[in-house]
């Protein structure tokens, strides 16, 4: 079956709302979130907005959206490939994948390196997408909260949080990316509003001052959980301003807990963790998914994180076999090469299906030696020492943009 194709800018496009509606069967969600996106989103490329089409009817909609992560301490460009959904009555007749490979093949110019996801699990897993990222969450007992409090003598500063302005926003991403900067898979925000504010029902973004200047700031929701999904602090001072917000909140609320949804590395993770409370981190439910459409661009964009591997090895060069093409990791950058397979002192070939999770951090050697994916091939005692220093153990987290929360559950 044949579909066509047409690229629609919400901005202008009246049908497009009415459309995700009736693909999503949730009115007012994704419609919503794709009309917040075209009209605020600096990064929104129109040309990605894509309409499939059957004999001049609307049938299916996918966005995909232009976003830089960090991966490996450096940037790399991906679309979110978000919202994605074709009409219920033309389901499993090839146009979500219709869809998908236009979109995907639309990156390459645009020097866009893959693809990330949350949802639709079955579909993209089966279209090469790998689950690529952790759920990290804290459980901040209030007890733990008032303890912490009390122990530092916090003042009772009510008066010291308010809301977000556009003043803040420069001081909060430069927060945010000192938060996050050892996290793979954290966005590189904009200082556009959308990136910051809340976007959902119940949710809100509050900015902490001291002495006049913002030293911290939290983003959380109110529903059947009292959740963070995000803050920041300046530094440890700023942190214990953020624990008391949290006992306050989990009062004012009448809640026993507060979850927290913060990274390892975070501070404020770490002071909760430290005072007690119990964190945990799940696979997402492998949820959270990446599909890599240009491993060259990817090795390359993050070059530094290779060259710092190899000087620790020793070794000039190293090879990587990566879904049967061969990536000559050396200090002038990488490349694809064919490599010499007699070579097997400075080659590893990835097993499939690995190589998404290594470069994110979510699995590392250890998990591979308890693996039956070939991981006893690879970690002969050169592959173990080597991928033990290629991919050393990171923590993968998507921090997705508020503006995301509105589609949310
Ligand atoms: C996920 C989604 C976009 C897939 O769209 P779709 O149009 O059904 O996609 P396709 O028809 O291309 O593929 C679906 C299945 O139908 C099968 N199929 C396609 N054409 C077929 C045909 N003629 N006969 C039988 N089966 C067919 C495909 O092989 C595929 O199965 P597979 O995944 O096992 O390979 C759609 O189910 C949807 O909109 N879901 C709700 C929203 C959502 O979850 N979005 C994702 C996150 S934003």
């Amino acid at each position: 079956m044949s579909y066509q194709l047409r690229t629609a800018d919400p901005k202008s496009d009246p049908a497009l709302g009415p459309l995700l509606d009736a693909a999503f069967q949730r009115p007012g969600r994704e419609s919503r979130l794709v009309h917040e996106l075209s009209h605020h989103f600096p990064t929104f490329d129109p040309g990605l907005s894509l309409v499939a089409t059957d004999g001049g009817a609307d049938i299916g909609y996918a966005l995909f959206l232009p976003r830089r992560f960090r991966f490996r301490g450096c940037e790399v460009p991906l679309v979110i490939s978000s919202p994605f959904s074709t009409l219920p009555d033309v389901r499993e007749r090839a146009v979500g994948t219709f869809l998908l490979e236009t979109g995907l093949a639309a990156l390459g110019d645009r020097g866009i390196r893959g693809a990330v996801v949350l949802g639709g699990q079955d579909f993209f897993q089966r279209r090469g997408y790998v689950g690529a990222f952790n759920l990290y969450t804290i459980d901040a007992r209030r007890d733990r909260l008032e303890a912490v409090v009390a122990a530092h003598d916090v003042a009772d500063e009510s008066s010291s949080w308010r809301g977000l302005t556009a003043e803040d926003i420069p001081v909060i991403h430069a927060i945010y990316a000192k938060n996050y900067s050892g996290v793979d898979g954290s966005e590189v925000r904009t200082d556009a509003p959308i990136d910051w504010e809340s976007s959902a029902d119940q949710a809100f973004t509050v900015i902490h001052e001291r002495e006049g200047k913002a030293d911290a700031y939290l983003r959380f929701r109110v529903r059947e959980t009292l959740a963070v999904m995000e803050c920041g602090a300046t530094d440890a001072t700023a942190v214990l301003s953020l624990v008391a917000f949290l006992a306050r909140l989990a009062a004012e609320h009448n809640r026993s807990t507060v979850e927290v949804h913060l990274p390892p590395p975070h501070p404020l993770f770490r002071k909760l963790f430290c005072a007690g409370c119990m964190a945990e981190g799940n696979n997402f439910h492998d949820e959270a998914l990446l599909r890599i459409v240009d491993w060259t661009g990817v090795l390359t964009d993050t070059g530094p994180s290779w060259s710092r591997a190899l000087e620790l090895s020793g070794l000039d060069d190293l090879s990587l076999g990566i879904d049967g093409v061969d990536y000559l990791l050396a200090p002038d950058g990488p490349t694809a090469v064919e490599v010499d397979h007699g070579r097997s002192d400075r080659h590893i070939d990835l097993p499939t299906g690995w190589e998404v999770p290594l470069l994110t951090g979510r699995l590392d050697w250890r998990d591979l030696a308890f693996s039956d994916a070939g991981g006893s091939e690879v970690l002969d005692s050169f592959g173990r020492e080597q991928l033990s220093l290629l991919f050393p153990t990171r923590t993968p987290m998507w921090t997705y943009s508020p503006v995301f929360e509105i589609a949310d559950e």
